[in-house]
């Protein structure tokens, strides 16, 4: 069911948490399905909710910086530095993992992923439930990820007791993860935290190559096939959809171009700025798969910036 997120709301979810139950959380990436982080029989739920297998590990939420130290046993030099720069926000840790950290939240990894989210209403839930949650994207397993809490109700409502009604996430793509196991730092997964910003504060970073995930790499979860409409998606380059035959078709453009389609279409945003296109592509997605059309074709953005998180999201969209 969707609540408000007020104070009565909140704390009703809170204590539905405590309870062991499921709910629906707003953060400024996307919705989550948060859980008790310490409770393996809700942890379960989680993944018997989405659908997840349970080698794909679940992300960690956390109030603030203190109750990291309950979950990772330490934290590099860089990790101090992206701590100060974009906590709480939209980068996901992978660090060592603390002994006590449910093994199945984590699927039998040494490390754990941790993210202190920026929303006020995570933010306030969090406190008012006093521990980590879990909160892996509330979607079905493989499906595009929600970004308003009626697409939550429309994924996973069966499963949910509570759904916090946060409105549009703001960012509206997932957050960036970055190995920071060891020395350096390797992106795992592109996303609302460009590399850019990154590099400027701890300097190069690797990205791990995106195309050699299958299901056993260092992101178990970073599987080909992901975020996927049920219409099957192609990408094209950028107006290329005027050669096309687009009788049965939808497309999504990046940006407004020259010429009107003439079928249904979406623009992730009008003057072409990747922030605005990012908080656009999934509810677009979403949109757009509903209209049945037998193709939908994307555009893909330009390879820079988040260009390149909403490309990922787009590939696997298409795989
Ligand atoms: O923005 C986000 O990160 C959203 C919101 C709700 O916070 N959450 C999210 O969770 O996207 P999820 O479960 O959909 O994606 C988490 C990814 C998965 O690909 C998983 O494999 C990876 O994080 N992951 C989790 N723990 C990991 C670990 N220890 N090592 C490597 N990858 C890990
Ligand atoms: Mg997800």
């Amino acid at each position: 069911m969707i609540i408000k997120a007020d104070e009565a709301g909140i704390e009703r979810a809170a204590v539905a948490l405590g309870q062991g139950d499921l709910v629906g959380l707003p953060t400024e990436t996307v919705y989550g399905l948060a859980a008790d982080g310490f409770n393996e029989e809700a942890i379960a739920q989680v993944f018997a909710a989405k659908g997840r297998p349970h080698f794909d590990p679940l992300i960690y939420h956390l109030a603030d910086e203190t109750a990291l130290r309950s979950l990772a046993s330490e934290v590099s030099e860089p990790g101090e530095k992206l701590i100060r720069a974009f906590w709480p926000g939209a980068l996901t840790f992978v660090l060592p993992k603390n002994k006590d950290v449910p093994d199945l939240a984590t699927s039998g990894l040494p490390s754990v992923a941790v993210r202190c989210p920026q929303h006020p209403v995570a933010r306030a839930l969090l406190e008012a439930f006093g521990g980590p949650v879990v909160a892996p994207s509330a979607n079905r397993f493989g499906r595009i990820s929600p970004t308003d809490a009626q697409s939550v109700e429309q994924e996973l409502g069966e499963q949910i007791s509570i759904i916090l009604d946060g409105g549009d996430c703001r960012l509206g793509i997932e957050s960036t993860i970055i190995d920071l196991q060891g020395e350096g730092a390797r992106i795992l997964r592109l996303g609302a935290v460009t590399r850019e910003a990154i590099e400027e504060v701890i300097g190069p970073v690797t990205l791990v190559n995106q195309n050699e995930t299958d299901g056993k790499v260092n992101a178990p979860g970073m599987l080909k096939s992901h975020y996927a409409p049920r219409t099957p998606l192609q990408l094209i380059d950028q107006g290329s959809w005027l050669d096309l035959d687009l009788s049965e078709a939808a497309l999504l453009l990046f940006e407004k171009g020259e010429g009107e389609p003439r079928c249904p279409y979406r623009i992730l945003s009008e003057s072409g700025n990747d922030l605005e296109a990012a908080a656009n592509l999934f509810r677009s997605l979403r949109s757009l798969d509903s209209l049945n059309v037998s193709t939908i074709y994307a555009e893909r953005p330009p390879h820079s910036g988040l260009g390149l998180a909403i490309l990922d999201r787009l590939t696997r969209a298409s795989s």
